[in-house]
């Protein structure tokens, strides 16, 4: 069995506005930890040969098979995998123990979608920031996607912690399932349909999954309608979707605590439009911290969209520096307006 202290949290379920919505990291009052080990342990090194399982998944979806256009949205034709194994257990326990011994400064509680949320363990823990960068991963990450894509370069954005309490005690459970003989399909999401403002998010799953698991699935809509639900197997599995294109949904797990990681990723050749904006972020991060990685993660990019248009503007023609141009003015005025909105819920 994986342990998961996070699974073990005293979960609180109070809900406050946004204005008051913890902006603050919480305190260690909150948690009941069972270390597996000292937290003085000298820290683990991140190996890609042992921390990293790198076969792959057994198959994947194009957004093609979704009914969407790819080359019309301007985006690479893929669109999600089915879970896969990606950490090998001791990947995921050493994980755990990196949460929760920085729990007390990366916890935030309350965002819409979760009661807790970690955020900033890439700026804390070096095994997961050396794990997340590694080039073994965003190779075979890359693969998958059929483009170069990397870390997202906010290290806000890497290894986000979701962590879900269960819905249902088991009796309550027994009654729900009495009522109704799929409970699932009654459940409201936990996080309704969406598209992410990230291109790409590949999502872990570090709590274990009970055999008799009911719910957690990610719902992902096809352009006709159809749904396709992704559950993870066990701990140690991830799947990588293609969010900023393809709706989804979170469902809540039934009868159980489900914790997850989510880092995003983003295409490493600028001609990409990218979209991050700090609409969700921002009511369950450091505002200061966060603002300052925006800024300097949005002029870096468009830093480079800039230096393409140099090296192009010769070879490519006026109409390609014309659209460049109409895509970088889009991008100055994307991060200005992401910005205003940051303020904006700041001052609520
Ligand atoms: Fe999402």
């Amino acid at each position: 069995m994986t342990s998961c202290v996070l699974s073990k949290l005293v979960l609180s379920s109070t809900r406050r506005p946004l204005s008051a919505m913890a902006l603050e990291p919480t305190h260690s009052a909150h948690f009941s930890f069972q270390a597996p080990y000292s937290l003085d342990s000298p820290a683990q090194r991140f190996s890609p040969i042992e921390h990293l399982a790198l076969d792959g998944p057994s198959n994947t979806h194009k957004l093609s098979s979704f009914g969407m256009d790819a080359q019309a949205l301007g985006v690479p034709d893929f669109g999600a995998t089915e879970p896969f194994k990606l950490f090998p257990s001791e990947t995921i326990e050493i994980i755990n123990s990196e949460l929760e011994k920085h729990a007390h400064e990366t916890t935030f509680r309350s965002p819409p979608f979760a009661p807790c949320v970690m955020r900033g363990l890439a700026h804390k823990s070096e095994f997961i920031r050396d794990l997340w960068n590694a080039p073994q991963l965003q190779a075979l990450l890359s693969s998958i996607v059929g483009i170069p894509i990397e870390p997202h370069p906010m290290a806000f954005e890497r290894a986000h912690i979701n962590v879900q309490e269960q819905k249902y005690s088991d009796s309550e459970l027994v009654e729900v399932m009495k009522q109704n003989d799929d409970a699932t399909g009654e459940e409201q999401p936990v996080f309704g349909w969406h598209t992410d403002s990230q291109p790409l998010v590949c999502i872990t799953m570090l709590s274990d999954v009970p055999e008799d698991a009911v719910g957690g699935e990610t719902h992902i809509q096809k352009a006709d309608g159809e749904v396709l639900k992704l559950q993870f197997p066990a701990a140690g599995y991830s799947y990588l979707l293609q969010g900023s294109v393809i709706p989804h949904a979170a469902m809540p797990a039934l009868n159980y605590n489900r914790v997850t990681m989510i880092t995003s990723f983003v295409p490493t050749n600028p001609l990409f439009c990218e979209k991050t904006d700090l609409d969700l972020a921002i009511k369950y991060s450091p505002a200061d911290a966060l603002t300052d990685e925006f800024v300097k993660y949005r002029c870096d990019y468009m830093s480079k969209r800039l230096k393409l248009l140099k090296r192009c503007s010769t070879s490519d023609g006026v109409e390609f520096c014309e659209n460049l141009l109409d895509e970088i003015m889009a991008d100055l005025k994307h991060t200005k307006d992401s910005l205003s909105r940051v303020k904006d819920t700041l001052t609520k």
